[in-house]
This record gives structure tokens, C-alpha cells and sequence, in this order.
């Protein structure tokens, strides 16, 4: 766990102009007698005024049926030498009658000023964190009068804040500049913006930014394409989104267009190759347009991050953040930009009102991305990829138990961090569930709900129960006939997988199959018909291997496929984990390598946990503390729980 000081202060916050002391003095007192420790109000449905759907985010302070904000003017300086960003969020609010103060999220924040109206500093209150709940923060408390239009808060970071990897040169591939980048979702907002920070609040923003001379500085929101000559950069995101939305990167970066409304930016020297990597992503724009509506946002482009980015990708608004591990040479793993791009319609347009509700916006991606896989690269290149996420959903089952909670669809985060409720099981059995909606209707019925969903509630939260009332006035009702007999509550509230799960077969991977049949009958792998394989045979190969294959047909393999070393990271990583489990150590001093470069937590999680699972903890432990510093806060807080790691 990562830990941090509790501050707790309450100040009357200086300013040369003028400032309503009695007033102020006033609520003030009012705040110090309500003050107690505080809890996210999980009793007090929250609505959200545009769709008048109750919910109640177990993962935020704020209580926004009192007050809530609408838009942020945020004006920041980013400072790599002291690894902070010193800020001013304004932020225009809305509140209901009665409102007496209106309520953000924080964590590891110096809040220094609080300014109201622009003019008349505010009383407020930095609240104790929740005991055992320390990744919530704190609730930073502002009292409000009805004439309240803003609230502007000065504050700075801190240096060990979660959402910001501070990279120095050596970490990049340039190796010119440091880079900094955020990862906001799912509650680490809150860690570099005072912000409201559940995924039910959307507001508009304007920012300044000014970044050392010679980075470009990229946000949610119409980017630049070259950099400016003093460092100071101006955002505009017209259309609302909710804060686990909002990022910003920033370094020595350059940008190529891929089509009309779609480019690429990396590091100067990468830049061609991404781009030439990433060239099918006007297609997919296009493809994902005609399936379910017009795209929303303007521009679509993909910025390739150093390695330490701890997730493949992240579907920022205008401007997804991706792993460069995916730049494989082969466009073999583009989908993962489908993903991304699919979430701007599913989440980033249909939002899931809170973290318990993941699935609605994890699991109708995986659903989305592999139509528009389907699409652009045909239907049996789409079936694989839906073969290797049943597996690995399998797995995921087996590993909870399959009666286990984690395993309903609407997750039960309450008192959790919301990390925990990322798997397969959102993700995955998310997309089963919608498959085996569409098999009962077939496509056209099925997509014609799909486009309708996203038209009508596009820039709305969606709750699982609201989802349900929907699905069930749209899509079930009006075909009763062919719905009956489907208990959509056993997928959505039971655990495991149904045994109506659609079956997927993948000609490709029958192929792949029968290779390794013959491989385990003797054929010497040099022999084998594996020519023109993509990335999935590979993984389907490799995972498909007998548990108990020898060292021996080990170096066999990797005599013959050069599996050890591998550029390919998704392979290399599959190959890795199998090395561990069945002791092959010629592939340890690549393992290493590889887990000293890539923070992709994907990739993290399965090699240490395998290396533990083995009795081989000293190797996991000495290479882990080499590779920790280079990993992301979310990667880190990952790996010390699993190894045990004491945070200093
Ligand atoms: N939004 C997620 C990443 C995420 C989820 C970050 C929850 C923090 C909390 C993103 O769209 C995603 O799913 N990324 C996957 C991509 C894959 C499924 C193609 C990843 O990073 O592996
Ligand atoms: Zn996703």
C-alpha cells in the first residue's frame, strides 16, 4: 500500500483583495460544528440531473445532488525538477438550494488558497482519510453561499502522486527529455486535480499549461501538433467528461497524421514507425462509425508512451494513451486501439455511473472492439480474439472461485479500492453476455438497439439496474419470443459463467491446434506449419503446450521460434511465464530484461505470481527491486501486494 501523510488543516486563506471576514467567520464556525470524520454518503441517492437516475458512488466525497461542478479552468506550470504541478483549478459550479458547502475529491494535495467568486477567499476543510480507505483521500470541504458561480482552488502535487509518472530521460527513448503522463482512472484524478471525482459528474474544461521549452504538452482535449516556442500550451474539451477522463502528457514529442481525422504522436524517432504500425486506424474510425454512430470527439489520435505506462491502453478522450508494446512490426496487435477507440462510444459517450458498473463500460468495448476487428481484418481473425479472451476468462473464473462474488458482472466495490474490480470478468464476460444478446436476435436487430443506446443516453451515466430497464423495454420486450426462457440476472448478479455462454470456434486456432498435436507426437518443431501466423496462433500455441513439457522440447521451441528475447511482447510474455513455471532457465536472463523494461501491468502480474507460485520469491524479490523504481504507481501497488513488498 502506498502510504502518505494524513494533514488534516483548516485556514482562513490570505488575500490582498477584499474578503467578507464576518461572513466567512460565520460558516466557518458552521463547518467546524458539523465537522466529523467523514464517509463517502453511500445512504443519500445522488442524481444526476440530466437523466434523474439514482446512484450513489461509494468512491467519491462529493454530494452532488448539493452541489457540483460544470466546467474547470485550470491553469498549471509542470515542474520536472521538483516533480510537481502547481495549479489553479476554477471551477464554475451548480448548486440546489440549501447547499451549504460543496464537497471535492483530494489526495496528496497542498491545497493553499481557496478563492470564491474570484474575489472573496472561502472557508475550507481538508478532511481526515477514511481508516482503511486511505486510496479515497481526502474530501476538501468549501462553504458556499447561494451567490457561489466558482471556486478556485490553489494547490500543488506531490511528488509521490499516483496518477503521474515523472520519467527522467534515461526512461525514454530519446533519452533527451523527461516525460511525464497521467492515468486517472479510476480514482486518481483526485491525485493532480481537485475534482469531483466519480465517473456520474461531467463538466467542460479550458487549460493552460506551461511545460519546460522544447516539450509539447497534450490533454484530453484539441491538441497541438508541434511544439511552441515558449513552453506555454492552451486546451479546449468542449464536450463534457467525467474526471477519470482527464490527461495530459507531456516531452520531447512529435506528431504524423495517419488519415483526416487521425494521427500519431511518440517520440521523435518512433514517430514513423508507430504511425506506419497504427495506419489502419482511419479504417477502424470508420468502420466503428458506420456500426454504432457517429464519433463524437473531433480528432482520434494515439499517443505511444514510454514503457513504464502501466496499462495497454487508455481510451483519453480525442487522445488515447497506448503501451508501446504494441507496436509489434506486424500491426498484430492493433486491436488494442480498436479497444480504445470503441470506448468512445462505450464510456467515454454511455458512462458507467459508478465503478460497481464497470462492465457496462468494459464489457461493451471488448464487445465493440471486436466488431470493428471483424470489420476491418474479417471474421476469423475476430474469432480468435474471442477464443483467447474466453480462455483467459476461464482462468480468471477458476482463480476467484467460481461462486465468487468478483465474479457478477455488477461488481461490489464498496469499501475497496476499484482497481480490485479490474478483470476479465467486466471485461470478458461483459462481451459473452452481450454475444449470447445478439445470438438470440440476430445482428441486425441487435446492432439497430446498440446505435439507439448510444444515441439516446450519449454524455449520460448508465447504471446496471437502469441498463436492465433499458435492455428490457428495447431489445427483450419487443422480442419476447426469442428471449425466453434467458435469465439475464444470472449473468449480471450470479457468478461464473453461465453454461448458455455462445461457444466461438476459431478455424485459425483448429489449425494452431493440430501443429501442436503433432509437436506432442514428435514432429520436430522446425516442421511445423506455422507460416504466416499472427501474434494469437502464437499465444494459442504457447498456451495450449502440455503442462508438462520438458526443458528439453522447451529449447526445442525456442531453438526453432526464437520465443526467448522476443520483440513481440505479448509472446515474449506468454513464453516467460511458462519458462518460470516449468524451471526453462535459459529464458531467465531475457525474463529480466524484459521485466526491467516494460511496466505494462498486464505483463507484470503473471510472470511474478508465477515465479512466487514456483518457491522461486528471491528471484521475483532481487528482480523486482530493481525494476520497481521504473514502474507506475498502479503497476507497483499491484506487485508489492502480491510479493509482500513493505513500502517504506
Ligand atoms: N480503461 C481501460 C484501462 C483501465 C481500466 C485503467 C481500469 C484503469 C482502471 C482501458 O480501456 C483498457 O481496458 N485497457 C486494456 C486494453 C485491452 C483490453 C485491449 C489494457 O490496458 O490492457
Ligand atoms: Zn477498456
Amino acid at each position: 500500500m502506498h502510504a502518505f501523510s494524513v494533514t488534516r488543516f483548516t485556514k482562513f486563506a490570505g488575500s490582498n483583495r477584499d474578503m467578507d471576514f464576518k461572513s466567512a467567520a460565520t460558516i466557518g464556525l458552521i463547518v467546524f460544528l458539523c465537522s466529523c470524520k467523514q464517509q463517502p454518503e453511500n445512504n443519500t441517492p445522488l442524481t444526476d440531473q440530466s437523466t434523474n437516475m439514482n446512484f450513489n458512488d461509494p468512491h467519491s466525497f462529493a454530494r452532488i445532488n448539493e452541489a457540483v461542478v460544470k466546467h474547470l479552468n485550470w491553469k498549471a506550470t509542470v515542474d520536472f525538477n521538483t516533480k510537481t504541478i502547481s495549479a489553479e483549478a476554477e471551477w464554475t459550479i451548480e448548486q440546489q438550494p440549501g447547499a451549504e458547502k460543496i464537497i471535492f475529491d483530494t489526495r496528496d494535495l497542498t491545497i493553499e488558497q481557496v478563492i470564491l467568486n474570484n474575489e472573496v477567499p472561502a472557508i475550507f476543510q481538508l478532511k481526515d482519510t477514511v481508516a482503511g480507505q486511505s486510496f479515497l483521500g481526502q474530501a476538501l470541504e468549501i462553504s458556499i453561499v447561494p451567490s457561489v458561480k466558482t471556486v478556485t482552488i490553489f494547490y500543488k502535487t506531490s511528488p509521490s502522486a499516483a496518477a503521474l509518472q515523472w520519467l527522467n530521460p534515461e526512461q525514454t527513448k530519446d533519452k533527451k527529455y523527461p516525460f511525464l503522463f497521467t492515468q486517472s482512472q479510476a480514482i486518481l484524478c483526485r491525485t493532480w486535480i481537485p475534482t469531483q471525482d466519480g465517473p456520474g459528474v461531467r463538466f467542460t474544461f479550458d487549460a493552460t499549461v506551461k511545460v519546460p521549452q522544447g516539450m509539447l504538452a497534450l490533454m484530453s482535449a484539441e491538441n497541438p501538433q508541434q511544439i511552441s516556442a515558449d513552453g506555454m500550451y492552451h486546451f479546449k474539451m468542449e464536450q463534457p467528461i467525467p474526471s477519470y477522463l482527464m490527461s495530459m502528457a507531456a516531452g520531447d514529442i512529435a506528431f504524423k497524421a495517419v488519415g483526416k481525422e487521425t494521427g500519431v504522436y511518440a517520440e521523435p524517432s518512433y514517430v514513423d514507425a508507430c504511425a506506419e504500425e497504427l495506419s489502419d486506424m482511419q479504417a477502424m474510425l470508420e468502420s466503428a462509425e458506420k456500426l454504432y454512430g457517429k464519433y463524437q470527439w473531433g480528432r482520434y489520435d494515439v499517443i505511444v508512451l514510454p514503457p513504464s505506462f502501466p496499462f495497454g491502453g487508455m481510451e483519453n478522450p480525442r487522445i488515447t494513451f497506448a503501451t508501446p508494446t504494441i507496436i509489434a512490426g506486424d500491426k498484430s496487435l492493433v486491436a488494442l486501439v480498436a479497444h480504445e477507440l470503441a470506448h468512445s462510444w462505450s464510456g467515454n459517450l454511455v458512462t458507467n455511473a459508478t465503478w460497481n458498473d464497470f462492465w457496462l463500460n468494459e464489457g461493451f468495448t471488448v464487445y465493440f472492439e471486436n466488431r470493428i476487428m471483424e470489420a476491418v481484418y474479417g471474421k476469423d481473425y475476430a474469432d480468435m480474439l474471442k477464443v483467447l479472451e474466453y480462455e483467459s476468462l476461464v482462468e480468471t473464473v477458476n482463480d476467484f472461485g467460481k461462486d465468487s462474488a468478483d465474479t457478477h458482472l455488477r461488481l461490489h466495490l464498496e469499501g475497496r479500492d476499484p482497481d480490485e474490480g479490474v478483470s476479465d470478468i467486466a471485461y470478458n464476460k461483459g462481451a459473452y453476455f452481450l454475444r449470447l444478446l445478439e445470438s438470440k436476435v440476430g445482428r441486425e436487430t441487435w446492432d439497430k438497439f446498440l446505435n439507439q443506446y448510444f444515441s439516446e443516453n450519449a454524455f449520460r451515466v448508465m447504471t446496471t439496474d437502469a441498463f436492465i430497464v433499458y435492455l428490457n423495454k428495447n431489445l427483450i420486450e419487443p422480442n419476447k419470443e426469442k428471449y425466453a426462457g434467458l435469465d439475464i440476472n444470472e449473468w449480471i448478479f450470479g457468478p461464473g459463467i453461465p453454461a448458455n455462454c455462445p461457444k466461438i470456434i476459431s478455424v485459425r486456432f483448429e489449425q494452431v491446434d493440430g501443429e501442436i498435436n503433432k509437436f506432442n507426437q514428435g514432429t520436430p518443431a522446425a516442421q511445423l506449419q506455422t507460416s504466416n501466423w499472427s501474434t494469437h496462433e502464437w499465444l494459442r500455441f504457447i498456451y495450449q503446450l502440455p503442462e508438462t513439457i520438458s526443458t528439453d522440447q522447451m529449447s526445442a521451441l525456442d531453438n526453432a521460434f526464437h520465443f526467448t528475447g522476443a520483440g513481440n511482447a505479448e509472446i515474449a510474455d506468454a513464453w516467460y511465464e511458462l519458462a518460470i513455471k516449468r524451471n526453462y532457465k535459459t529464458a531467465y536472463t531475457d525474463m529480466e530484461t524484459f521485466l526491467c523494461s516494460v511496466g505494462r501491468r498486464k505483463f507484470l502480474t503473471p510472470l511474478y505470481k508465477a515465479m512466487v507460485n514456483t518457491g522461486q520469491q528471491d528471484m521475483a524479490m532481487r528482480i523486482y527491486t530493481k525494476a520497481r523504481p521504473g514502474y507506475h504507481y498502479v503497476a507497483q501497488n499491484t506487485m508489492d501486494e502480491l510479493l509482500g513488498w513493505q513500502v517504506k
